[in-house]
């Protein structure tokens, strides 16, 4: 069994629990999201003892030598008095909600100006902080090179703490604090402007759709884009003129708005997005892939986009993962 020394108490880890989760059944307000190894936003660093390195992926080479570690993947092999990586670094800055409009029903469009300009490509995430603490991860939609207030496009769920409170209290002019950017699902130019890209997003996870489409298109990426767009009902679709005008504008762009229930008046594509992808594209093989959204449309789109020819190093993933249950 591992001791835990954290703001000098030590807590002791049971078999197979996590650093996080000892430190949340002993009653310590620890931050945490997704829980999954994703977010990042229970990053801690072990002052003493070694994390094992299983709890270090995704972490940046320099602060894997550091002895950063996520907490909520982090099952203890060793005794580690540890801190958290943000009291540690600072590294959330405060930012101004300047624009609050809706998207779509439950879609809440969030342009935010940061007190300090902010490094990220167009598609990564940031880890948005309320006042008492409370964390979740939001997808960049806009484009760093163009000086645009940073964007995200945030899906109201029916009492989700962070969610349902930027709908009903957070108003314009109001701060808020964010940290990042992390992940590695955005467009790189290199050579291979004219590789063919394969977008698929569900719900909100159009939002790092809506900055790599653009990205790759300020870049002159000139091979074919297949942007698909998929949401349970027609409703749930948004953006869906912009991203026409943009087909329209470029011969190279195709979008397919998609729902899994729609009537045949309603001018989209019935059934779930990522078959109807697969249906339109069958063969994969030296396409660069980005799926972004619902972390079972991601999970299962990977393994059909392998089988379908595409390389693994081609895919880039955005799973939205969400913790279920109670959670800071
Ligand atoms: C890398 C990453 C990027 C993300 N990007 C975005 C983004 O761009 N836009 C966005 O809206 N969200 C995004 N998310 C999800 C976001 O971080 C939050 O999890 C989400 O907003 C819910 O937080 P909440 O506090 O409102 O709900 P919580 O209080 O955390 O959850 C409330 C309850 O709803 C359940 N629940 C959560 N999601 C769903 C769902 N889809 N369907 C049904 N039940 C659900 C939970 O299990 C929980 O029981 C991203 C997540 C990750 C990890
Ligand atoms: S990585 Fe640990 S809570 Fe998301």
């Amino acid at each position: 069994m591992s001791t835990i020394k954290f703001r000098e108490k030590k807590y002791h880890c049971q078999p197979q629990e996590t650093v996080l989760e000892c430190l949340l059944r002993e009653g310590v307000e620890a931050p945490s999201s997704c829980r999954s190894g994703v977010c990042q936003t229970c990053m801690m660093r072990a002052v003493e003892g070694l994390p094992p390195t299983e709890a270090q992926q995704g972490i940046k080479d320099t602060l894997q030598a550091q002895g950063y570690f996520l907490a909520c993947i982090c099952k203890a092999t060793d005794d580690m008095t540890v801190v958290l990586a943000d009291e540690e670094s600072q590294s959330f800055i405060p930012v101004e909600v300047v624009e609050k409009t809706r998207l779509a029903d439950e879609i809440i469009r969030l342009r935010l100006r940061p007190e300090k300009a902010l490094a990220y490509h167009a598609g990564q995430f940031v880890n948005l902080r309320r006042q008492d603490g409370l964390v979740r991860s939001y997808s960049l939609a806009s484009l760093p090179q163009s000086g645009e207030l940073l964007e995200l496009h945030v899906r109201v769920l029916p009492e989700g703490k962070m969610s349902q409170w930027i709908e009903d209290n957070l108003v314009v002019g109001q701060q808020l604090e964010l940290e990042g950017a992390h992940g590695n699902c955005f467009y790189t130019a290199g050579e291979k402007l004219n590789q063919p890209l394969l977008l698929i997003g569900t719900g909100t996870g159009l939002a790092p759709l809506w900055g790599i489409l653009r990205d790759a298109l300020a870049e002159g990426h000139s091979g074919p884009i297949h942007l698909f767009h998929g949401s349970y009902t027609v409703q749930g679709l948004y953006l869906v003129n912009d991203l026409k005008a943009i087909a329209a504008e470029h011969d190279n762009v195709t979008y397919y708005p998609c729902a899994d229930v729609a009537d045949e008046g309603d001018g989209v594509m019935v059934g779930r997005v990522h078959e109807l992808a697969l249906q339109a594209i069958p063969d994969l093989q030296g396409w660069r892939i980005f799926l972004c959204g619902h972390p079972a449309m991601v999970e299962g789109m990977k393994r059909s986009a392998f089988l379908a020819g595409a390389s693994l190093s081609d895919i880039y993933a955005d799973p939205f993962v969400y913790s279920s249950g109670d959670k800071n």
